[in-house]
This record gives C-alpha cells, sequence and structure tokens, in this order.
C-alpha cells in the first residue's frame, strides 16, 4: 500500500474523496496522516472521524517561512510517507520543505496549467467569463519540484467548461468534483507507478 501523507489548510473535500476512494478500495493507498496549517480545518475533522492520525503544525510568533518548513517536514518525515499530497493546502513550501520529499510532492490547483496561479482560481475564471475572456477553466495536478506558485511538472488536467446557463456557484460545484476524480485518478496512477527514489 502506498502511503500518503495529504497537507490540508480548509475544508477538506478533496481529501474526503481520497479516504473515500481509499475505504471503498478504489486506492491501493492508505492515508498515514493529515497536516494542517489551521487548528480549526474541517480536513482536520474529517480525519478524526475517518480515524486517520490529525496533525496540526502551526506557525509560531515570529517564526521564519524556512524554519517552520522544517518543522512541517519533521512532522511529515515521522509518517513515512510515499507521496505527500497537498489538497487545498494554502502555504508556499519552501525547498527546506521540498528538497526533504523530492519527486514526491504533488499539487491539485482548480485551473489549467499556467493559468490563473495562486487563490481565487474558480472565481477569477468566472469572472473573466463574464468579461468575455475565456468560455472554460480546469482542474490540473502537478508536481512541485520548487517555491513556484501552482506550477511544475504536470501530471493529469480536465478541462471544465463553462455554460450559457451556469452560476457561479454551479461553475464552482462542477470544478470541484472535477477536482475530487482527477485527485483521486492521479494518485491510483502514481502508486501503480511509484516515483523512483533519488540515487
Ligand atoms: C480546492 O479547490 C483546491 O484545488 C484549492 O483549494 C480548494 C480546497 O478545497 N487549492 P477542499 O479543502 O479540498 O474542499
Amino acid at each position: 500500500m502506498t502511503r500518503l501523507v495529504v497537507l490540508a489548510s480548509g475544508n477538506g473535500s478533496n481529501l474526503q474523496a481520497i479516504l473515500d476512494a481509499c475505504q471503498r478500495g478504489d486506492l491501493p493507498a492508505t492515508v498515514a496522516a493529515v497536516v494542517s496549517d489551521q487548528a480549526r480545518a474541517g480536513a482536520l475533522d474529517r480525519a478524526d472521524r475517518a480515524g486517520v492520525p490529525a496533525v496540526h503544525v502551526g506557525r509560531h510568533d515570529g517564526e521564519g517561512r524556512p524554519e517552520y518548513d522544517e518543522r512541517l517536514a519533521t512532522a511529515v518525515d515521522d509518517v513515512a510517507p510515499d507521496l505527500v499530497v497537498l489538497a487545498g493546502w494554502m502555504r508556499i513550501l519552501t525547498t527546506r520543505f521540498l528538497g526533504r520529499f523530492p519527486g514526491r510532492v504533488i499539487n491539485l490547483h482548480p485551473a489549467l496549467p499556467g493559468e490563473l496561479p495562486g487563490v481565487r482560481a474558480i472565481e477569477r475564471a468566472w469572472e473573466q467569463a463574464l468579461a468575455g475572456e475565456r468560455t472554460g477553466s480546469g482542474v490540473m495536478v502537478h508536481f512541485v519540484p520548487d517555491e513556484g506558485v501552482d506550477d511544475g511538472p504536470v501530471i493529469a488536467t480536465d478541462e471544465v467548461p463553462i455554460l450559457p446557463d451556469d452560476t457561479l456557484e454551479r461553475f464552482e460545484a462542477r470544478v470541484h468534483a472535477v477536482e475530487h476524480r482527477l485527485l483521486v485518478d492521479t494518485i491510483r496512477s502514481l502508486c501503480l507507478q511509484p516515483p523512483v527514489p533519488n540515487p
């Protein structure tokens, strides 16, 4: 079984899709821990309910990003993951973290490669569509090799059109549904072809 650690800052609906797939036997994986930077993240409650260790790594007052990332990496390393999944993780990770898990960190982003990096990607796509600048958006899963925001070697993508009778809520719900499926499918493909460890 591939050991996953899921990093999530918020609600955790994508985490839930992973937990459900594991429970159904749809993923040859186990969620070894869920880690959040937010004490009240819904993702931690979801982990609790699934009987998965829920770990809060909060930022200390005055602590720099590299120092935080060192503590975060230690907490994640303790669980010996094969793959680290960023599912709604809202902090940029430095090489202090990424260097500990080379080729093993993947991120989900609700936009297509090279488009709409950063927060509010779904809302910004919707605003651009209202302005006549686009007719759809999408979802991607990519490796996280460095500190680039929502950027890195792409593993999988899926398009999400904006329909004539869409509202932001309906469009957003379809993006999330695509995210839940694409993330689980991508993790499954990586479980079947685990990353080659660095020499
Ligand atoms: C998702 O849209 C994810 O792509 C983005 O933040 C959202 C998190 O949703 N980075 P959830 O916490 O998994 O419900």
